[in-house]
C-alpha cells in the first residue's frame, strides 16, 4: 500500500477504497468514487463555511493562525511592516519577487500615472444621498468604473491584465476620497502625482485650502504599515468572492465590487468599525468589566476580537499597537485607547476568552489610529478596501492561472421537498404566516 494514501472503508457496502494524499489534503473529488450502487452520485462532502476544505493551491500568503505567523510570498509581516512600503508590498504580492530599485521606480510610476478617475463619475456619485455610506459608494463606483473600460475585459490579455492592475491600485483611493468629500459636502480634492501613495489620499481626503498638501510624514508611514498589514490575508471571505466571481471571468472591476461587498459586513472588514462603536458604548474604563459579563452572558461579541483562522494573538493587531503609539504622539492620545487596552487585558486572563482562544484581531486597534488621523468611522472599510485590492488582484490573477480551476460552483445537499403537483390557489392550505413589513 502506497504511503501517502488514506485508506477508507464504506461500512455499508464493506469496499475499500485507497485515496491519495498530496500536501495533507485529500481531492473531494476521489470521495466520488465511494458508492452504494452503480448509478449513484457518490459520496461529497459537507463543509458550510469552508471550514476545513481548501478551495486553491496559492503562493501568495502563508499563515499559521496557531503560531500567529503571518507572511507574504514567505517574507514575514513584521519585517515588511517594518522595511517595506505598501506600494512596494502590493508589487510583491502580485509578481512573486521584491522589486529591484528599477522595478519598483516604473511600478510606482504607472500607479502614479493612473490615479485619475473619468469626470463622468463624478455624476454617479452626485446621485448618492448626502448620508450615503461611504463603502456603499465605494462598491457602485467600482462597479460604475467596469463601463468605463471595456478592455477589462479582455483578462486573458497580460499586457491588458497589467493595466487594470495599475489602474484599480491607482483608482481606489480616489474613488474613496471622492466619497469621502462627497458625503461631506466638500469640493474634490484631485490627486497629486508629487506625492507618494499614502499622502495623496491624505490630500485628497484632507486638503482645503492649502495650493500644496504637505502629508505629515509620521501618518504617512503609518498609513502605509496599516496597508501593508491589510494587503492580503489568504482565502478570507471578500477574496473568496472575488476568486468565485472572477471564475466567471468577470472583468476584475465588477470582481472587486462584488469583494468589496464582501469586506462590507460586520464580520469581516465592517469590524474595525463595529469595534469603535463598541469602545464609544462602553464609554469608561470602569465599565468595561460589566461589558465583558454582558459578552460572557452571550448577549453579543467582543468586536474586534477572535478569527477564524488565529487562535492567538493575530501578528498584525501587535504591530497595529506600536503604530498607534506613533501616531498617537502627533495627533495626541485618542481616549478609547485607555477602554481598547483595559478591554483587552482582561479578556486574555478571561476564562471565557482563553478557553476559546480568543485573542485581539487586527480591527481591535486599527479603528481607534484611524479615528485619530481624523478619519471617520464609516470610512473603515473603505481604508481597508484600498490595500486589500492588491490583495485581490494578485488572488484573482492566481486563479485564472491555474488550470486547476474552473467556475466555481459548490454542491448541496438537498433536504427539501421532492417531485409534488401544483396545486391551485383555492386549495391550498395556508401553513405558513406571511411576515408582516
Ligand atoms: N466575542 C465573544 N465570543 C466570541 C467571539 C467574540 N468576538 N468570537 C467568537 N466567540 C465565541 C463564539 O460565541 C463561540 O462560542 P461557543 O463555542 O460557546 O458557541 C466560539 O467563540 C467560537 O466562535 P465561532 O463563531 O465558531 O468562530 P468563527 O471562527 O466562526 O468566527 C469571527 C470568527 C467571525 C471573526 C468571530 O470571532 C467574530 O464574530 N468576531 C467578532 C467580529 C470581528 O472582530 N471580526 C473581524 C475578523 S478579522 C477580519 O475580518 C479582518
Amino acid at each position: 500500500m502506497a504511503e501517502n494514501t488514506l485508506t477508507i472503508t464504506d461500512n455499508r457496502t464493506g469496499k475499500q477504497y485507497e485515496i491519495a494524499i498530496e500536501n495533507e489534503t485529500i481531492k473531494a473529488l476521489d470521495l466520488r468514487k465511494i458508492k452504494v450502487a452503480d448509478g449513484d452520485f457518490g459520496l461529497m462532502t459537507y463543509d458550510p463555511a469552508f471550514m476545513n476544505t481548501a478551495s486553491t493551491k496559492s503562493r501568495i500568503t502563508f499563515i499559521d493562525g496557531d503560531k500567529g505567523i503571518l507572511e507574504y510570498r514567505g517574507y514575514p509581516i513584521d519585517e515588511l511592516a517594518e522595511k517595506s512600503s505598501y506600494l512596494e508590498v502590493a508589487y510583491l504580492l502580485l509578481h512573486g519577487e521584491l522589486p529591484t530599485a528599477a522595478q519598483l521606480k516604473d511600478w510606482n510610476w504607472n500607479i502614479t500615472h493612473h490615479t485619475f478617475i473619468n469626470e463622468s463619475i463624478k455624476k454617479v456619485l452626485d446621485g448618492f444621498h448626502y448620508n450615503a455610506h461611504p463603502m456603499g459608494m465605494f462598491i457602485a463606483m467600482l462597479g460604475a468604473l467596469s463601463t468605463f473600460y471595456p478592455d477589462a475585459k479582455d483578462i486573458f490579455n497580460e499586457e491588458s491584465r497589467w493595466k487594470q492592475v495599475y489602474r484599480l491600485i491607482a483608482k481606489v483611493p480616489t474613488i474613496a476620497a471622492f466619497a469621502y468629500r462627497h458625503r461631506i459636502g466638500m469640493q474634490y480634492a484631485y490627486p497629486d502625482n508629487d506625492l507618494t501613495y499614502e499622502g495623496n489620499f491624505l490630500n485628497m481626503m484632507f486638503k482645503t485650502t492649502e495650493l500644496t498638501y504637505e502629508p505629515n510624514p509620521v501618518l504617512e508611514r503609518a498609513l502605509s504599515v496599516l496597508f501593508i498589514l491589510h494587503a492580503d490575508h489568504e482565502q478570507n471571505c471578500s477574496t473568496n468572492a472575488m476568486r468565485s466571481i472572477g471564475s466567471a471571468h468577470t472583468d476584475p472591476f465588477s470582481s472587486l465590487a462584488g469583494a468589496a461587498a464582501a469586506l462590507y459586513g460586520p464580520l469581516h472588514g465592517g469590524a474595525n468599525e463595529m469595534v469603535l462603536r463598541m469602545l464609544n458604548e462602553i464609554g469608561s474604563v470602569k465599565n468595561v468589566p460589566d461589558y465583558i459579563k454582558r459578552v460572557q452572558a452571550g448577549e453579543f461579541r467582543l468586536m474586534g476580537f477572535g478569527h477564524r483562522v488565529y487562535k492567538n494573538y493575530d501578528p498584525r493587531a501587535r504591530i497595529i499597537k506600536t503604530v498607534a503609539y506613533e501616531v498617537f504622539e502627533v495627533t495626541g492620545k485618542d481616549p478609547l485607547l485607555d477602554i481598547a487596552l483595559e478591554l483587552e487585558r482582561i479578556a486574555l486572563e478571561d476564562e471565557y476568552f482563553v478557553k476559546r482562544k480568543l485573542y485581539p484581531n487586527v480591527d481591535f486597534y486599527s479603528g481607534i489610529i484611524y479615528q485619530a488621523m481624523r478619519f471617520p468611522v464609516d470610512m473603515f472599510p473603505v481604508l481597508f478596501a484600498i490595500p486589500r485590492t492588491s490583495g485581490w488582484l494578485a488572488q484573482w490573477a492566481e486563479m485564472l492561472d491555474d488550470p486547476d480551476q474552473k467556475i466555481a460552483r459548490p454542491r448541496q445537499v438537498y433536504l427539501g421537498e421532492r417531485t409534488r403537483s401544483y396545486v391551485p390557489i383555492e386549495k391550498r392550505e395556508g401553513k405558513i404566516e406571511t411576515a408582516k413589513a
